[in-house]
């Protein structure tokens, strides 16, 4: 049993070939001596550049991945090994997470791992895969991972408290959970299609990293693990 984590349309991604010779792209990446191309697209250097692109209120936001991914790879679940970990792109590219991998906390750091991900395919290049990336969107993942139930989780879903969500997901097999990697906007209408129930858990937006770590918390609790831990605690 254990508990499936999507980051779904995540505003992950390489600088696109449309904006790889612009200025504001093509500097960036002479200073880190990479082609335009090998580079993670990021709105903090590439504002410019980006609004070339569609949809530019959705890509560009590569901490939103690395903040959500330290805080649900450090949790109790993560560490039990019941929870996996998927950041699908809003490329529909899927990167299968190793809950034992421990990324940089440092964000330079971890662009330059991504980037690496994506040369190589996986991190690292022989052994056991940390990380690893494919093409795939997030039906082709549904299909592969097979959730006994999934939930989406957006401001536009029906109202209901993370207990009461959690409280029933404990009840499946392996339920998966979906929650955006992107800072505005909402899901496709394909996203939305792939999930069995829509939910909004409060009035307002919050960031995508405080929503999965409650989720991740209120499973834990639902699922009895903190007092399995505490008992079997180790001094
Ligand atoms: C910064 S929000 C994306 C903004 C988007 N305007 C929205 O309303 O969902 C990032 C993700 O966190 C989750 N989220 C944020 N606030 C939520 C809420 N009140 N209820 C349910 N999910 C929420 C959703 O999965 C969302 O895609």
């Amino acid at each position: 049993m254990a508990l499936i984590f999507i980051l779904a349309e995540s505003a992950l991604e390489l600088v696109p070939k449309e904006v790889a010779n612009h200025p504001s792209v093509a500097k960036y990446a002479e200073k880190l001596g990479k082609k335009p191309t090998e580079i993670l697209l990021d709105r903090s250097y590439h504002h410019e550049a980006m609004k070339r692109l569609s949809c530019p209120e959705k890509r560009g936001r590569p901490d939103i991945a690395h903040i959500t991914l330290l805080e649900v790879l450090g949790t109790p679940l993560n560490r039990e090994a019941l929870l996996q970990t998927y950041v699908h792109t809003i490329d529909d590219r899927v990167i299968k997470v190793n809950p034992a991998v421990r990324l940089p906390r440092n964000f330079e750091r971890f662009k330059g791992l991504i980037e690496q991900l994506y040369a190589a395919g996986r991190v690292p290049k022989s052994g056991e895969a940390l990380l690893s990336i494919e093409r795939l969107n997030l039906k082709e993942l549904k299909e592969k991972v097979n959730p006994s139930k999934v939930i989406a989780f957006s401001t536009v879903g029906k109202p209901k408290t993370l207990s009461d969500v959690c409280s029933e997901i404990a009840e499946e097999e392996n339920p998966a959970v979906i929650v955006g990697g992107f800072p505005h906007g909402h899901f496709r209408e394909s996203t939305l299609k792939i999930a069995d129930e829509v939910i909004r858990v409060d009035k307002e937006a919050l960031e995508a990293w405080v929503i999965a770590s409650r989720i991740i918390y209120q499973y834990e609790l639902a699922t009895g693990l903190p007092e399995k831990r505490l008992w079997q605690a180790r001094l």
